[in-house]
């Protein structure tokens, strides 16, 4: 089995809250990530798929359709975007890391359909970053 990985940036805002809680518990429970007015990351998402060789092409994948395919379905819906409020895949979504991967691949497993998809990873801080591998 090889595993390829893709690569893509996006910055976005977003605010940590759960809508059952008080303001109070918000707080408590998310701190500074529940303020009211957001505040945004510079997000690294990594997308491992996996599979054999084509005997023809030498590829598992093919990487621009692959890139074409996250940038038309992924990043132009995320990028400067507000996760709490702007993208039809996180809607009634609390946009933690764990969740956004969860719902990213959600939408990739239905649309990769050459190879299989492995892991979704997203960097959400230099010292963050969270890894899903599928329902388990
Ligand atoms: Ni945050």
């Amino acid at each position: 089995m090889v595993f390829l990985t893709r690569r893509e940036r996006f910055n976005a805002a977003h605010r940590l809250y759960n809508k059952e809680w008080s303001d109070e518990k918000n707080k408590e429970v998310f701190g500074k990530c529940s303020n009211a007015n957001y505040h945004g990351h510079n997000f690294e998402l990594f997308v491992t798929v996996k599979g054999l060789p084509d005997p023809d092409t030498g590829f598992i994948v093919n990487a621009h359709s692959l890139s074409v395919l996250l940038q038309s379905e992924i990043i132009d819906k995320l990028d400067h975007s507000n996760l709490n409020l702007d993208v039809d895949f996180l809607k009634d979504v609390l946009p933690s890391s764990e969740n956004i991967v969860i719902a990213i691949w959600g939408v990739l497993e239905k649309l990769i359909t050459d190879c299989e998809l492995h892991c979704i990873k997203l960097v959400e801080t230099e010292n963050i970053f969270v890894e899903y591998y599928g329902p388990q």
